[in-house]
């Protein structure tokens, strides 16, 4: 009897524990408060914001990949009624709060298939991938892509092709000089703003990469691409041979782009699975698994 007795106690022991430490780990931060019991308090960083700040703050602390070093940046999305709690928590992290190409640092070169080109991340103008080759002519009107993007490249129009579709590469590497020629007509047609959401300035195309590319259909133009067969093969099995949709729907104030069905950034088949998996823009997967805050 009496053991059970011990055993009962010690059970409860190890539950009641377990509830407080889930509590105390679950626990919202606490208001700033006068302190009236003068008890000693520990100085916490979120003593500084009033009681608005942190309800707000609370909001976006039980969200995956709050980061609380971005804590002034997310406060300044709190009066903010266009973005939601996880989109703020988006923006922030991929340094979309910043200003377009002004704020843009060196793309890192040495992160090599994984590297970030976007509007904050900049390639020298005479960045040129040093294993550019040929892609496939079966299943390319022109160019190349670098070593392990172009044999990839044929390995997944390959297996597209045994399920009767065709896929073909139409815009592939894109030198600094050839992109500034298409950035400056699409300025010259639609003016700067427009052009800006479709088309990267020089040195901010991932094309400059040698690892994204544009695909078509034989019949299809970048534009019709999405109504095709082959879209819809894309988006189910691109990432099984390393390459992603690169400019998702209503990613925008993500990417900086509109969407574009046709464009595909070859990551490796790691990267693209965890990409598809968990649903993010490469830009988060960039802040989050290249730069290792997850
Ligand atoms: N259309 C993509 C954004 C580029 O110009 O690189
Ligand atoms: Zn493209």
């Amino acid at each position: 009897m009496k053991k059970i007795i011990i055993i009962g106690i010690t059970l409860l022991c190890l539950v009641g524990g377990f509830i407080l430490y889930k509590h105390n780990n679950s626990k919202p931060i606490d208001p700033p408060s006068n302190n009236v019991n003068n008890e000693p308090s520990e100085p916490s960083i979120y003593d500084s914001y009033n009681d608005d700040e942190i309800k707000y703050l609370n909001e976006l602390m039980g969200l995956k990949y709050y980061d609380e070093s971005k804590i002034d940046r997310y406060l300044n999305y709190m009066e903010n009624d266009k973005y939601s709690y996880e989109q703020i928590i988006r923006i922030v992290n991929t340094n979309n709060d910043l200003e377009y190409f002004k704020d843009a640092v060196p793309a890192n070169v040495d992160d090599d298939i994984l590297i970030l080109v976007n509007k904050y991340n900049v390639l020298p103008e005479d960045y040129v991938p040093f294993d550019l080759k040929k892609v496939n002519t079966n299943y390319s009107y022109w160019g190349e892509l670098r070593g392990e993007a172009a044999d990839a490249f044929l390995t997944m129009v390959t297996a597209a092709s045994k399920e009767g579709l065709k896929i073909i590469n139409t815009s592939p590497y894109r030198s600094y000089d050839l992109q500034s020629r298409l950035y400056n007509n699409y300025v010259k047609d639609d003016g700067v703003k427009a052009a800006d959401k479709y088309s990267a300035r020089p040195g901010f195309s991932e094309h400059q990469t040698g690892l994204s590319t544009d695909v078509v259909t034989p019949t299809s133009t970048l534009n019709t691409f999405k109504n095709t067969k082959e879209f819809t093969w894309m988006q189910e099995n691109s990432y099984k041979y390393g390459f992603i949709l690169r400019y998702g729907k209503d990613m925008e104030y993500i990417t900086g782009y509109n969407y574009e069905p046709w464009h595909y950034r070859y990551v490796g088949i790691e990267a693209a699975k965890t990409i598809y998996e968990n649903d993010l823009t490469f830009e988060e997967y960039y802040y989050y698994y290249v730069k290792g805050k997850v």
